[in-house]
């Protein structure tokens, strides 16, 4: 009997509860079809926390997730709460969850489904095969360095500090490797370092460690080239791991290689196997409550999931195919479809995938 895992729920906003439903769905099927055992506790998060408990992110839902063993979240925010003072916004929450729960990296990958890559913008040949992973660092660089603002000799000046010391860049490296390992085995490190000292550090603490993982092939790419790569010959990455703003940057480009946004699942990790999985995109309050929202984002969140935090490999390539073989045989949601008269709704969605693990 596999040991009973815990999963915290929190489904927030908007869509959120809609697209999570269908994850849950997922969840379920997976002890049916494979013996493993959850067990789910839901928490109060985003803006439904604010209007219920008067904060986003309430202490009890911290605990709920701490206690766990990894988080499920759907998407928090909306209108609503736009006009609410800092300390009352969903997106506060979101910062100070990640904080709370020690997460420093984050995972996003971009795969291109065969039958959806006519919709990218890139030619089909380009994006054939590509199956990618953007490692980003997520709590050091430039965002969080030393800022100022200061009279120069030529007028108003301002400061950003890009600070980041060798134990930030080891963990998140050492995670990347590890996570090459379980896929095709090359990473990729992006740095700047010809021109800056921090990646100067960053590339020295990859070459420093890249002999503990002599099976994963290692390259070094500097950020401008990164860009252009991976739009001239996407499919030829695997893992690409990077610090904080080019890892923002980069995984958003990366992103669109694949089209829509109700596609793309992401994790951000800690220390251990812990993990908070979630879809890229918010709670899309122009179609919440209609029951037309993509859940595979949400879906596939959980294969990611089963794969980094449980090393549930073979219940994580169930749901993928399944998702893939969905798509394949034509069904789709209104933001994928070719044709939105025929697009089918959430939970038909969620439906045909557990149908098809
Ligand atoms: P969004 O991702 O919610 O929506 C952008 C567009 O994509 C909308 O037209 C939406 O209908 C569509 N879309 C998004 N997810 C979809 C899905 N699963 N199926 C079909 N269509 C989908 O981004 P937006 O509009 O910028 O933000 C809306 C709210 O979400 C804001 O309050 C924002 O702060 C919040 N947000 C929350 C995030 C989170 O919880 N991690 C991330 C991004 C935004
Ligand atoms: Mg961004």
């Amino acid at each position: 009997m596999a040991e009973t895992k815990k999963i915290a729920v929190i489904s927030g906003d908007g869509i959120g509860p809609e697209v999570v439903a269908e994850a849950l769905k997922v969840v379920k099927k997976t002890e049916e079809l494979f013996g493993y055992k959850f067990e789910t506790e839901e928490g109060l998060f985003g803006g439904i926390a604010i209007d219920q408990k008067g904060t986003p992110l309430p202490q009890e839902t911290l605990d709920i997730c701490k206690k766990a063993d990894a988080v499920l979240l759907g998407a928090v925010g909306g209108p609503k709460w736009d006009s609410n003072p800092g300390e009352l916004r969903p997106e506060t929450g979101l910062l100070g969850i990640r904080k709370a729960l020690g997460l420093f990296s984050n995972i996003r990958p971009a795969v291109v489904f065969d039958c959806l890559k006519e919709a990218s913008t890139l030619k089909p040949e380009v994006l054939e095969g590509t199956d990618l992973i953007v490692v980003r660092e997520l709590t050091g660089g430039i965002y969080f360095g030393e800022k100022l603002r200061r009279q120069g000799e030529s007028g108003e000046e301002a400061v950003d500090t890009c600070v980041y010391n060798v134990k930030e860049v080891e963990r998140i490296v050492r995670q990347a490797f590890e996570i090459a390992r379980t896929r095709r085995k090359k990473l990729a490190s992006v740095d700047k370092a010809n021109v800056l000292e921090t990646s100067r550090l960053w590339r020295e603490t990859v070459n420093r460690i890249a002999p503990d993982y002599p099976d994963v092939e290692l390259e070094h790419v500097l950020v401008d080239n990164c860009a252009m790569q991976l739009l001239r010959r996407p499919s030829s990455f695997d893992v690409i791991v990077t610090e904080n703003m080019f890892g923002d940057i980069l995984s958003d480009e990366a992103a669109m290689l694949t089209g829509s946004i109700g596609m793309l699942s992401s994790a951000s990790l800690g220390e251990g196997s812990f993990g908070l999985y979630e879809p890229v995109h918010g709670s899309a309050p122009d179609i919440a409550g209609k029951g037309i929202a993509n859940p595979i984002a949400t879906i596939l969140s959980v294969a990611l999931m089963f794969r980094l935090t449980f090393g549930y490999h073979d219940a994580a390539d169930s749901i993928e195919r399944a998702v893939k073989e969905v798509l394949d045989a034509g069904h789709r949601t209104g933001d994928i479809a070719v044709d939105p008269s025929q697009a089918i709704g959430t939970t038909a969605m969620g439906d045909l995938i557990i149908a098809a693990m």
